[in-house]
C-alpha cells in the first residue's frame, strides 16, 4: 500500500486529518461505577407529553418521509418560537428541520466554506466546529477566549482576513458555560456586516442561563445562520432533532446539502418536537432550576478546595483551572470521576478541565470529595 506522510492513501485526507474525539478516549478508560461529570446531555427523562406525541405518531402510521425542510406545523411553531423567545422575525420557509444541531452545523458550513476559506472558531470550543470546517476543506482559525471565557470582538477583528467566511458563536458555551453580553452580540453583528461574513450562532443551551440573558445575533443582522435543537432544552439528545433559521438565500443552499445527506429529519421526532415546542415549559424550568442549584454546589465545592473557576452563567458546564489537565483527568478517571480535559476542546483549553453538572447533587458531592484527595 502506498502512503504519504505516514497517512493511508486509501482514505480521503479530509477524514484522516481529523483526530477521534478526545472525549470518547477518556470515557473508554472509565470503570462502570464511575461518577460521570463528563456528560454533555441533561440527566432527565424526556417529558411524558413529548413521548406520547411520538407514540401517537407511530400508532397513526406517521412513519414515512416528510417534506425535506420539515413538516409545516413544526416550522410554523418554530417561526413563532423565534419571534417570542428570540425576538426576531423568520418565516416558516426560512427554517429547515435537521437531524440534531450537528446536522444543522454541517449544512451551514457546507453551504459557506470553499477549500481554503477560513472559519473563526472559539478555542476552546465545541469539538464539531473545527472538525466539520476541516471536512469541508476549510481552515479553522482559533479565537482565544477572554478572562471571562467569552470570545471578545477585538480578537475576532484581529483574526479577520480576506479569506474569512464565517464566525462561530456559541452562547451559552460548551465547554465554558460562559454567556455573551448583549453589547458583545451587537458588536459581532456589526463586524459580520462590515466584513461581509456570516455568523453561525449555536444556541442549543439558550434555555439554561442563570445570570444575564440569552441574546440571538439574528436580532441585529441578517448575516446569521441560527442553529438550535430540542436536544438539550427538552432532554431529547437521542431523538436527533434540530433546526436552522436564516434568510432565504442561505436556506436555498443549505436545503440542497440537507436533501442529499439526510432527505428529512425523523418523522416521529418531528411530531415529538412539535409537542415540545408548543407544550408546557414547566419541565424545562424545573431542569433550569435544578441545574442552577447544582452549579452553585459545584462552585462552592471547588472554591473550598482552592480551585479557581470563573462562574459559568449558563449551559451545565464549569471550566475550572487545573494545571496539566490531561494528567489530572487520567488521575480522576482512575479514581472514579469522569471529567474531560480542557485540551479536548482545543489547545487553548489546556490548564482547565470541563465538569458537567448534568448529574445528581449527591454524585457531585461525592466527586468533590474524591477531587479533594486526588488534586
Ligand atoms: C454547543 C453544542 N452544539 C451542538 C451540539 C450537538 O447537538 P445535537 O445533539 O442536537 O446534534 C452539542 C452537543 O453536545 C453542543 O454542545
Amino acid at each position: 500500500m502506498k502512503s504519504t506522510d505516514n497517512k493511508n492513501t486509501k482514505f480521503a485526507q479530509r477524514v484522516q486529518n481529523i483526530d477521534i474525539s478526545g472525549i470518547r478516549k477518556i470515557f473508554e478508560a472509565a470503570g462502570e461505577q464511575s461518577i460521570n461529570l463528563g456528560l454533555g446531555q441533561p440527566d432527565f427523562d424526556t417529558p411524558d407529553h413529548i413521548k406520547q406525541a411520538a407514540i401517537d405518531a407511530i400508532n397513526e402510521g406517521f412513519t414515512s418521509y416528510t417534506v425535506g425542510a420539515g413538516i409545516p406545523e413544526l416550522r410554523n411553531a418554530l417561526s413563532l418560537k423565534f419571534k417570542k423567545e428570540n425576538n426576531f422575525d423568520v418565516s416558516s420557509d426560512e427554517i429547515i428541520v435537521t437531524s440534531g444541531a450537528s446536522e444543522a452545523l454541517e449544512i451551514a458550513l457546507a453551504s459557506l466554506v470553499n477549500p481554503g476559506d477560513e472559519v473563526l472558531i472559539p478555542n476552546p470550543g465545541f469539538v464539531s466546529y473545527s472538525a466539520l470546517t476541516e471536512i469541508m476543506g476549510g481552515k479553522s482559525v482559533s479565537i482565544p477566549l477572554g478572562k471571562d471565557l467569552n470570545v471578545q470582538p477585538d480578537d475576532v477583528l484581529d483574526n479577520i482576513t480576506p479569506k474569512t467566511k464565517a464566525l462561530v458563536l456559541n452562547s451559552p458555551s460548551n465547554p465554558t458555560g460562559a454567556v455573551q453580553s448583549r453589547d458583545n452580540i451587537k458588536a459581532f453583528a456589526e463586524i459580520a456586516e462590515d466584513h461581509d461574513i456570516t455568523i453561525i450562532s449555536d444556541e442549543v443551551y439558550e434555555h439554561f442561563v442563570y445570570e444575564g440573558e440569552h441574546v440571538s445575533p439574528a436580532q441585529y443582522t441578517d448575516n446569521v445562520i441560527t442553529v438550535n435543537a430540542v436536544s438539550k432544552t427538552y432532554s431529547m439528545t437521542g431523538w436527533r432533532l434540530g433546526y436552522v433559521a436564516a434568510k432565504g438565500e442561505y436556506i436555498e443552499q443549505m436545503l440542497k446539502a440537507h436533501q442529499y445527506v439526510q432527505a428529512c429529519a425523523s418523522s416521529i421526532s418531528q411530531k415529538a418536537a412539535l409537542a415540545a415546542v408548543t407544550g408546557p415549559m414547566e419541565p424545562v424550568h424545573k431542569m433550569h432550576d435544578e441545574f442552577k442549584e447544582r452549579r452553585d454546589l459545584l462552585l462552592d465545592g471547588l472554591e473550598s478546595l482552592g480551585i479557581k473557576c470563573e462562574k459559568p452563567s449558563g449551559a451545565f458546564y464549569a471550566f475550572p483551572e487545573i494545571p496539566d489537565s490531561l494528567k489530572t483527568t487520567e488521575k480522576l478517571v482512575s479514581n472514579g470521576v469522569i471529567v474531560v480535559p480542557g485540551i479536548a476542546f482545543g489547545e487553548n483549553g489546556e490548564g482547565h478541565i470541563r465538569l458537567s453538572y448534568a448529574t445528581s447533587s449527591s454524585q457531585i458531592q461525592k466527586a468533590l470529595d474524591i477531587m479533594e484527595n486526588v488534586i
